[in-house]
């Protein structure tokens, strides 16, 4: 059985917030036990925007891989790494950038959006311009299959899937191609060879998509097949050369709904994020609806972004208690605000207690990355040997 891999990565530009918890983190948790996983910290990518506050990235690089294991991230099961240390992922960027058209970097939406929104920091650096290339060489790199992103994030890996494409449409062909797909064909064994051939020739004539399906899925269920052979059944599937890099999917991470202390969606970028380590301070300060400047005034839980964490967090009873309770000014806002600030407390009361042990031994994380950092690096450099060759860098 061929690993179904699963690669994401996170910014250390900030603390980590309520959001990244009830978004990304959660699905991490889940991940972790259905596909082999590498998380890592992509400390390059921040500093395509932070470049001048080098600090920013340092502080902020252990205090992330500690709240990843605090919302139950597991080092025995996923493989925890910083980008940095793992050089691989440098090395297929430049190669990458040898056949990838300016044109699909500048189509890329979040360039100019981005250039727009942070018009503070200048962002008309080469390295900025390299953004979703390096993007796509952090999971190229692994051959991962899936990749659990924010819908922001989506055409950066309609990006990766065009570059993965393009590179094993360049360096896939080798010469004696189809003599070596038929040969690799033999070795799944008779009878498997012809369902695999008949299945091409279903997908290929009549572009018959579940017969391509079922051909890909009676590859990956072959384990004894070389790299070589198997990137040559996969392409000569599909009418290719080789397939040396593997076109990854998005696996969308729901949005959470949690809104941020203002009512819009809980960002970084919006500055209205409840952090892991201050909720108390940032719920009681929280604005509310601004129709009840006194005690006394009653308000509507609609216009109240204290509403919306009811929502998420308080039970029907306390929901009706907050919604009465307002409407007739029963109660006041920070009264209002204790059940939330409870239940969000409660919530993290596991997570504190998973990160004590790291906060007081510090060695402990240090451990786990290069652990992580080791296992990553055995895996990219595989990658990087097959790609070295293909594109004629394996001088001997
Ligand atoms: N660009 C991603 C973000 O801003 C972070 C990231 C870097 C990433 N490399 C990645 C995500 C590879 C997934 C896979 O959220
Ligand atoms: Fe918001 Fe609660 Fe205050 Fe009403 S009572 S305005 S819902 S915090």
């Amino acid at each position: 059985m061929v690993e179904e891999r699963v690669v994401s990565g996170m910014r250390p530009t900030g603390a980590l917030h309520l959001g990244h918890f009830h978004g990304a983190l959660k699905n991490w948790v889940r991940l972790q036990s259905e596909h082999p996983c590498l998380f890592f910290v992509a400390d390059w990518h921040a500093l395509t925007t932070h470049y001048e506050t080098p600090e920013v990235v340092e502080e902020n690089v252990w205090d992330m891989v500690i709240d990843w294991l605090a919302a139950g991230i597991d080092p025995a099961q996923a493989t925890l790494f910083i980008q940095s240390r793992v050089p691989e992922h440098a090395e297929l960027h430049v190669l990458l950038s040898m056949t990838t058209p300016l044109a699909w970097r500048e189509r890329v939406p979040s360039y100019k959006d981005q250039q727009e929104k942070l018009a503070d920091r200048d962002l008309s650096t080469y390295g900025f311009l390299g953004y979703p290339l390096l993007q796509a060489a952090d999971v190229l790199v692994y051959r991962a299959k899936y990749v659990p992103v924010g819908e922001d994030q989506v055409p950066h890996i309609e990006m990766m899937r065009e570059v993965a494409r393009r590179f094993n449409h360049v360096y896939g062909r080798e010469p004696g191609f189809e003599d070596k797909a038929k040969a690799a064909a033999k070795k799944l064994g008779s009878r498997k060879a012809k369902v695999y051939m008949e299945l091409r020739t279903k997908y290929q004539e009549k572009g018959d998509a579940e017969a391509l399906a079922a051909a890909r899925a009676l590859l990956e269920k072959q384990g004894n097949l070389s790299v070589a052979d198997r990137e040559r059944l996969f392409g000569y599937l599909e009418g290719g050369g080789r397939m040396i890099l593997v076109e990854p999917e998005a696996l969308l991470t729901e949005a959470s709904k949690l809104p941020g202390v203002d009512g819009q969606k809980m960002s970084k970028s919006y500055n209205n994020t409840i952090s892991l380590r201050s909720v108390r301070k940032k719920i009681r300060t929280m604005p509310t609806d601004p129709a009840r400047v006194k005690r006394s005034d009653p308000g509507d839980p609609e216009k109240c972004p204290v509403w919306q964490l009811h929502l998420v967090y308080s039970d029907e009873k306390t929901r009706q208690w907050a919604n009465q309770g307002c409407r007739t000014a029963g109660i006041g806002c920070l009264e209002c605000k204790q059940p939330v600030i409870d239940a969000v407390l409660a919530e993290q009361g596991p997570m504190r207690e998973r990160a004590q042990k790291y906060l007081d031994d510090p060695t402990l994380v240090r451990n786990i990355v290069a652990d992580g950092c080791e296992k990553a690096r055995k895996l990219a450099r595989e990658t990087m040997r097959e790609v070295r060759e293909a594109m004629g860098l394996a001088y001997t």
